[in-house]
């Protein structure tokens, strides 16, 4: 039996967090980046809301791989060749993916997520299970710059980014990113998963659900960033809000102060009135159309989607 390998490519230092989330309070516009809401608990809520009724892309996406699975094995086999590398950005738990590996059957899986820490155990358990394949667990901050050693890529290999994440990336970043996941995919395939405008209700619904899980999710935050940079957040002093703008065709998700209030760090502080907000996610919804004009944008020339019976998300496969 193999052992999984591991590697960290750039630590995320807790000061340069830090330094972020200061400099993000400060702006005219507070913002913090939604990558602060996946402390151990943000992590966990995360997995609660996939769970909610209201939150129809993780079950609609794993329904879509499931009953299209053959075809869509059919189609990343016939651009990357048999046995291929399969890369897996955000991979966490690395299930999504697992899922693929019967029809799929690759010589290698990468598996990148953020902290190289959360994908030791489910290696390894992955690693009993599929005894022969290469497993190898990347730590990087692949929003910034996805960028893999070249030695772990040898041939047409497979890009999996499952989940929509795309969605938190404005229109150039997403734009690069899709570019990088082209060259890493070395003349292989990108295979995306997409959320979907549809009706406003149903979207906010989706994040501002009826339990309250997202905005714990979201308040979460507060938690997290006063353990990162020492602020003195008072959870209760805020409320979630989640909204659909029409125009920019996202979700975006606030911290909205109950009441006037000064928030204190070392070094700084920012003062709020009741109903100021820090800007913490945005969530974008594409139509399928537009989401298939970036990616050749990004480069790839061929394009096939899959969806679910009412439109809701799709599935991208993206080659060349
Ligand atoms: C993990 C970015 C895909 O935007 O739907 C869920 C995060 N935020 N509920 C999304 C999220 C609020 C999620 N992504």
């Amino acid at each position: 039996m193999k052992s999984p390998e591991f590697l960290q490519i750039h630590r995320v230092d807790d000061a340069v967090l830090a330094h972020e989330a200061a400099e993000g309070l400060r702006a005219t516009r507070a913002h913090v980046s939604p990558k602060f809401f996946y402390d151990a608990l943000g992590s966990r809520l995360f997995d609660a809301i996939t769970e909610l009724p209201e939150y129809y892309p993780t079950r609609t996406e794993a329904a879509i791989l499931s009953q299209n699975g053959a075809a869509i094995a059919d189609a990343v086999l016939s651009a990357t060749g048999p046995a291929p590398t399969m890369v897996d950005l955000g991979a966490g738990s690395c299930a999504k993916a697992a899922r693929l590996f019967g029809a799929l059957a690759p010589r290698r899986y990468v598996a990148v997520d953020i902290s190289v820490d959360y994908l030791r155990q489910a290696l390894t358990t992955l690693q009993r299970e599929h005894p022969a394949m290469s497993l190898v667990g990347v730590g990087l901050d692949f929003s910034t710059r996805l960028e893999l050693p070249a030695a772990l890529i040898d041939g047409p290999s497979l890009v999996f980014y499952p989940g929509s994440s795309i969605g938190n990336f404005a229109h150039d970043e997403a734009l690069r990113l899709l570019r990088e996941a082209r060259t890493t995919a070395a003349g292989g395939a990108l295979l995306i998963g997409v959320d979907l405008v549809k009706p406003v209700a149903v979207l906010e619904a989706a994040y501002d659900d009826e339990l309250g899980v997202t905005a714990a999710f979201n308040l979460n935050l507060l938690s997290h960033v006063n353990r990162l940079l020492g602020t003195n957040f008072h959870v209760r002093d805020w409320r979630h809000v989640a909204f659909f703008d029409v125009t920019a065709s996202r979700i975006e998700m606030h911290l909205e102060a109950r009441r006037t209030l000064t928030v204190k760090w070392p070094g700084g502080e920012r003062s709020f009135r009741a109903g100021d907000r820090i800007h913490t996610e945005n969530s974008a919804k594409w139509q399928p159309d537009d989401f298939e004009v970036l990616l050749r944008q990004a480069g790839f020339a061929g394009v096939r989607r899959w969806t679910d019976a009412q439109g809701w998300f799709a599935v991208f496969l993206a080659t060349g």
